[in-house]
């Protein structure tokens, strides 16, 4: 009984691993159906971390670098990417670079009816016309 329920586990585990690259496509890769996004208007062409990762992951980034600032005071973000260093701020350093927030961030969470609830605090870019 046991060793049965071993080998269904182990099955269920194999069959988890084997198709990971797939659940993995589905999550990250999956045919973004999301309207065209301005770059960052100072010319930058890296995100803090991949562009995969950042559109499946940026909400968790975000919550860690407030967790991290909030109750650390640690400021340092060093990616795992590239290893340059950033400060972990939604202001400065997400809309920084993403300054054009209207024409990225809200298009994209507009599209896909989202709506972030962090701008009664946190200071928006002024973008010129
Ligand atoms: C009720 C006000 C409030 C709201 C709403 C809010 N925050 Fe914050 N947040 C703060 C305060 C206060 C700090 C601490 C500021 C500091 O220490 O620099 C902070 C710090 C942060 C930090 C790290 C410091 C920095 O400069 O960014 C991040 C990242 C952050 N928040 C993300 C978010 C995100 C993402 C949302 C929306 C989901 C959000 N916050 C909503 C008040 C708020
Ligand atoms: C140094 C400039 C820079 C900073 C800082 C930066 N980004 Fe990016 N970001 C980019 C660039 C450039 C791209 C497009 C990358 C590509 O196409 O490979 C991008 C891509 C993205 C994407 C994916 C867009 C898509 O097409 O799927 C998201 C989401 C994103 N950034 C959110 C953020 C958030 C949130 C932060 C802060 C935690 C941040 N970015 C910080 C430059 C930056
Ligand atoms: C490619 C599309 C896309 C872009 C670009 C994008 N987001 Fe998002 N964002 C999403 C999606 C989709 C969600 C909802 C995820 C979920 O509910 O699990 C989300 C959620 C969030 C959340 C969490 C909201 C919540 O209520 O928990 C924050 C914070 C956030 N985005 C900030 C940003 C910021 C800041 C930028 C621009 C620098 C940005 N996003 C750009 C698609 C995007």
């Amino acid at each position: 009984m046991h060793d049965a329920a071993k080998i269904v586990g182990g099955l269920v585990l194999f069959a988890a691993v084997m198709t990971s690259p797939f659940w993995y496509n589905a999550l990250t890769a999956a045919p973004a159906a999301v309207p065209a996004l301005d770059p960052p208007p100072n010319g930058s062409k890296e995100c803090v971390e991949p562009r995969a990762y950042m559109r499946a992951n940026h909400m968790d980034l975000l919550n860690e670098w407030r967790d991290l600032v909030v109750r650390t005071g640690q400021r340092d973000y060093v990616s795992t990417t590239n290893g340059r260093a950033f400060d972990m701020s939604l202001s400065r350093t997400c809309l920084d670079c993403h300054s054009n927030k209207a024409e990225f961030c809200d298009r994209c969470h507009t599209f896909l009816a989202v709506n972030p609830p962090c701008w009664d605090c946190h200071v928006e870019p002024k973008e010129a016309p």
